[in-house]
């Protein structure tokens, strides 16, 4: 890396070396890798687990049926996608949209921390236990149920520099069971909430 590189050119250099990755092999399963997108100036990021069959054939997160749940998650806190980055743990498809093996998100993971530490937002939003998992180990953290411990604000240094962590549960969680849409919608108010209490300290 180039010291004082611009942000916007290592973010593509990632996202070029990311669909060229063989680091495990889901990349032979699928049709391309999904780097992740957004504003590389994001004061938060929202990661999730891996690409679903959409993102697969279009490259970019998010954009099939969970991805509309996100919208409009975003919206109803003031957000679209063009504020945040959106990223994922484990950037190819796993075949039939299996739960991704802890080797490949070992070996996928550090084309995240690189995105991370890129764009240095202030706030992580991981989306669903497996990415909730990855984040909270980086600070010593183990949980069991993720609906024990979506909403809670966790702080710490996962990547060298203070930042805070918002678990949510992930936003497919609606399209299996009606039930979480509540759930999910209360995570998202503490997280709006969040955003702007850290927005109001930033002012003083
Ligand atoms: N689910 C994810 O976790 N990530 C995506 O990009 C799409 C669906």
């Amino acid at each position: 890396m180039v010291p004082d590189e611009p942000a916007g050119v290592i973010l593509d250099r990632l996202s070029s070396q990311i669909t060229k990755c063989r680091r495990c092999t889901l990349w032979d399963g699928a049709k391309q890798g999904v780097p992740g997108e957004g504003n590389m100036n994001a004061r938060v990021m929202f990661i999730g687990e891996a690409p679903g069959e959409q993102e697969d054939s279009l490259g970019r997160p998010f954009v099939g049926r969970a991805g509309k749940v996100l919208d409009s998650l975003l919206a109803g806190i003031g957000l679209s996608r063009e504020d945040v980055f959106i990223a994922n743990i484990v950037k190819h498809r796993p075949p039939g949209n299996r739960d991704p093996d802890p080797d490949e998100i070992t070996a996928c993971t550090p084309w995240l921390e690189q995105q991370i530490a890129t764009i240095r937002p202030p706030l992580l939003v991981p989306l669903g236990r497996h990415a909730t998992r990855y984040l909270l180990r980086r600070i010593g953290v183990e949980f069991v149920k993720i609906t024990d411990i979506s909403g809670t604000v966790f702080e710490g240094e996962p990547f060298g520099f203070p930042q805070k962590i918002i678990p949510s549960l992930h936003p497919a969680a609606t399209l299996h069971n009606p039930l979480s849409r509540e759930h999910l919608k209360e995570d998202f108010r503490k997280l709006g909430d969040l955003i702007s209490e850290m927005e109001n300290d930033a002012r003083i």
